[in-house]
C-alpha cells in the first residue's frame, strides 16, 4: 500500500509529497466518457461495479497517490427522501422551503450502494481511498434552488428571513452527512474530504454562524483524518487554522504564505486552467510549487479546485509525473 497521503495527513511524510486531483474521476477522461454515453449519472453513482470502475480509472491511467470515491455531494438528497437528477448539475425535487423541512427523512439505507462500491474497492486498491461529503451549507444551496441564473437568491432570502429554520435545515444535513461519512469509514475509506464550494458567498459573520461550527462537529464526529476544501479558504485562515483537519487551498494564496499562518496539513493549489497551457509550462509551475514547499512533511499536491471538462489528459499526466520525479 502506498501510504504517502496518510503520512502527509499525519504530518510525517518524507521525500516527495503525495499527489491526487479533485475531480480526478471525471469528464476529461475518454474512458469515463465511454461509460457516460451508456449510463445516466445517477446510474453511475448508484451501481457499485460502475462507480468502482470509474474510481479506479485515474489510479490505473495516471498513477495518482489516492483514489476518491466516484460519487457526488448531492447523493444525500436521496437519503433525505427527495428525488435527485442531474441536468448539467444536480437538481432535486421538490426544492426545499421552510414549510417542508419537517417532512424530510433520514434514510441512510438508500446510500447502501455507495457502501458496496467502497467494499468492492478496498481489497484491490494499492492507494488510500478518500470518502467525502458536501458541507451542509453547500448542500443546502442545491436543495433550495436550481443553480444558474441569479445564483443563491433563494438561499440568501431564506437565510436572512428565517435564520432559525435555515439553521434547522443545516442541522438536518449535518446529521445525515455525519451518518453517511461514518458508513463510508466503516466500509474502509482511509480519510474524508468535506467540500464547501459555496461558503465563500457568505459574509464573515454568517460564515462563522452557518459554516464554521458544522465543520467542527463533523470533524469531531469522525475518526479518520479530514481534509476541508472551502473555496476561498485563504480569506478565512484566521478561523480555519484552529480546526483539527487538513486544509485544501486554492491558488489565491501562495502555499508557502499559508504555511506561515498554520501548521495544518495543506493541500493544493494549482489553477486547473494551467492544464490548458503548453506542457513545459505545466511542468515549470508544478516544480515551482514543489520547491516552495520542499521538505514539508504535511503537504499534498493537488489543484485549487476540480479538474475541468476537456482538460488534456497529457497535461494531467505531466503534472503527476513531474511530482513523482518521473519526468
Ligand atoms: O473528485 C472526483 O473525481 C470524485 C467525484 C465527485 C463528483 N462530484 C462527481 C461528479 C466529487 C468529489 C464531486 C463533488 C461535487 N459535486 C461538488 C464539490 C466540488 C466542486 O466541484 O465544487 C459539487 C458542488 C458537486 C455538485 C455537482 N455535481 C455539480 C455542480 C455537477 C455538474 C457540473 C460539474 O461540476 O461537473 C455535478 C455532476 C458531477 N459530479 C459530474 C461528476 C464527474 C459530471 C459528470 C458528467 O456530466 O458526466
Amino acid at each position: 500500500m502506498d501510504l504517502k497521503l496518510l503520512h502527509s495527513l499525519n504530518q510525517k511524510n518524507q521525500g516527495r509529497p503525495p499527489v491526487w486531483l479533485m475531480r480526478q474521476a471525471g469528464r476529461y477522461l475518454p474512458e469515463y466518457q465511454v461509460l457516460r454515453k451508456k449510463y445516466s449519472l445517477k446510474e453511475l453513482f448508484f451501481t457499485p461495479e460502475l462507480a468502482a470502475e470509474i474510481t479506479r480509472m485515474p489510479i490505473d491511467l495516471l498513477g495518482v497517490d489516492a483514489a476518491i470515491l466516484f460519487s457526488d455531494i448531492m447523493v444525500v438528497a436521496v437519503a433525505l427522501g427527495l428525488k435527485l437528477d442531474f441536468v448539467e448539475g444536480p437538481v432535486v425535487q421538490p426544492l426545499l422551503t421552510p414549510s417542508i423541512i419537517d417532512g424530510l427523512c433520514c434514510d441512510l439505507e438508500k446510500l447502501e450502494p455507495i457502501v458496496k462500491t467502497i467494499e468492492l474497492l478496498i481489497p484491490e486498491l494499492k492507494v488510500p481511498l478518500l470518502g467525502f461529503c458536501g458541507a451542509p451549507f453547500t448542500v443546502a444551496t442545491y436543495l433550495i434552488e436550481k443553480h444558474g441564473g441569479e445564483k443563491f437568491f433563494e438561499t440568501k432570502k431564506w437565510l436572512y428571513s428565517s435564520p432559525k429554520s435555515f439553521e434547522k435545515l443545516l442541522e438536518r444535513i449535518e446529521k445525515i452527512s455525519i451518518g453517511y461519512l461514518k458508513m463510508q469509514i466503516e466500509a474502509g475509506v482511509g480519510a474524508v474530504q468535506i467540500f464547501d464550494s459555496w461558503a465563500n458567498i457568505l459574509s464573515k459573520e454568517d460564515f462563522r454562524k452557518f459554516c464554521l461550527p458544522s465543520y467542527k462537529r463533523i470533524i469531531e464526529a469522525v475518526n479518520v483524518p479530514v481534509i476541508l476544501f472551502m473555496r476561498g479558504a485563504g480569506a478565512h485562515l484566521d478561523d480555519l487554522a484552529g480546526l483539527p483537519c487538513a486544509l485544501s487551498l486554492d491558488w489565491q494564496m501562495p502555499m508557502h504564505e499559508a504555511r506561515l499562518k498554520t501548521k495544518q496539513t495543506l493541500q493544493g493549489n494549482l489553477d486547473p486552467d494551467l492544464f490548458f497551457a503548453p506542457l513545459p509550462i505545466v511542468k515549470e509551475k508544478t516544480i515551482e510549487l514543489m520547491k516552495s514547499m520542499q521538505g514539508d512533511p504535511s503537504f499534498i499536491v493537488n489543484l485549487g479546485h476540480g479538474v475541468k471538462p476537456n482538460t488534456p489528459v497529457d497535461a494531467v499526466r505531466c503534472f503527476i509525473e513531474t511530482v513523482k520525479g518521473i519526468i
